[in-house]
């Protein structure tokens, strides 16, 4: 089981005036290999659900556990390193770093494995160009349009192989034709047995055959099937 949450809750400022109960009594399973999509209302906490299973913050309470790991139970350099080898998140916002290039962007991820700056950048402009950015790489990332950005997003995930990757509407900046190329590189890596979990408003995703499984976000609550 790559991911299994039992009854989990999420609250943001507890107990405070800005008290928000994100997740409400969440449980969730994703064997290796599949591919789980979550669509819902904005706000229905699809991003909160996919931060807790990226090991981005433990749980209020309930039970998560993460690629063989129980988030509650670890401290917080375990949970960074265990997110940094196994879990491939592209963002929402993206969080790239706007001050410097491309190509340092998407191999960042890379510093902390003692591989050579040639290596390093050999490997990222190999991802550039699959996704058809290599002529950015030298780009400040607040000199290109979104849809790169959505691009270099998706290459810093990828780029220590991760056997988890959480995709946060990843297409919501992209083209027809450019989602269409996401989809396909999803089919290749789930091909490849990695685990993945989508969330997206996105018709094209919600109903991709890629998917194995779809939920529905609403107020909180998760549940099976299409909800709307
Ligand atoms: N850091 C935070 N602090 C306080 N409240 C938050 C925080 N992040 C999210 N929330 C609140 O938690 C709820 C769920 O938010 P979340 O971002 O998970 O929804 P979402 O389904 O991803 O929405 P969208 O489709 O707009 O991205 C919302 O009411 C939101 O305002
Ligand atoms: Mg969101």
């Amino acid at each position: 089981m790559q991911v299994f949450l039992e009854n989990v809750h999420k609250y943001y400022n507890r107990g405070g005036e800005r008290e928000v109960h994100a997740l409400k009594d969440v449980s969730l399973r994703v064997k290796e290999g599949e591919v789980v999509c979550v669509q819902g209302p904005s706000g229905s906490g699809k991003s909160t659900l996919l931060s807790i299973i990226g090991c981005l913050y433990p749980p209020t309470s309930g039970k998560a556990v993460v690629s063989g790991r129980q988030l509650s139970r670890l401290p917080d350099h375990f949970l960074t390193r265990h997110r940094r080898e196994n879990i491939g998140f592209i963002f929402q916002r993206f969080n790239l770093i706007e001050s410097i290039s491309v190509l340092e962007n998407i191999t960042l991820p890379l510093l902390p494995l003692g591989i050579t700056p040639k290596q390093r950048n050999h490997k990222g402009r190999e991802l550039l160009a699959q996704l058809g950015i290599g002529h950015r790489e030298k780009f400040r990332v607040d000199k290109i349009s979104g849809g790169e950005m959505q691009r270099v997003a998706i290459a810093r995930a990828l780029i220590c192989d991760p056997v988890l990757i959480l995709a946060d509407e990843p297409t919501a900046h992209l083209d027809s034709e450019l989602s269409h190329q996401f989809m396909e590189s999803m089919m290749a890596l789930k091909a490849q047995g990695k685990t993945i979990v989508i969330t997206s408003h996105d018709p094209l995703v919600t109903t991709h055959h890629l998917c194995d499984n779809l939920y529905t976000m609403h107020d909180g609550h998760l549940r099976e099937g299409r909800h709307q």
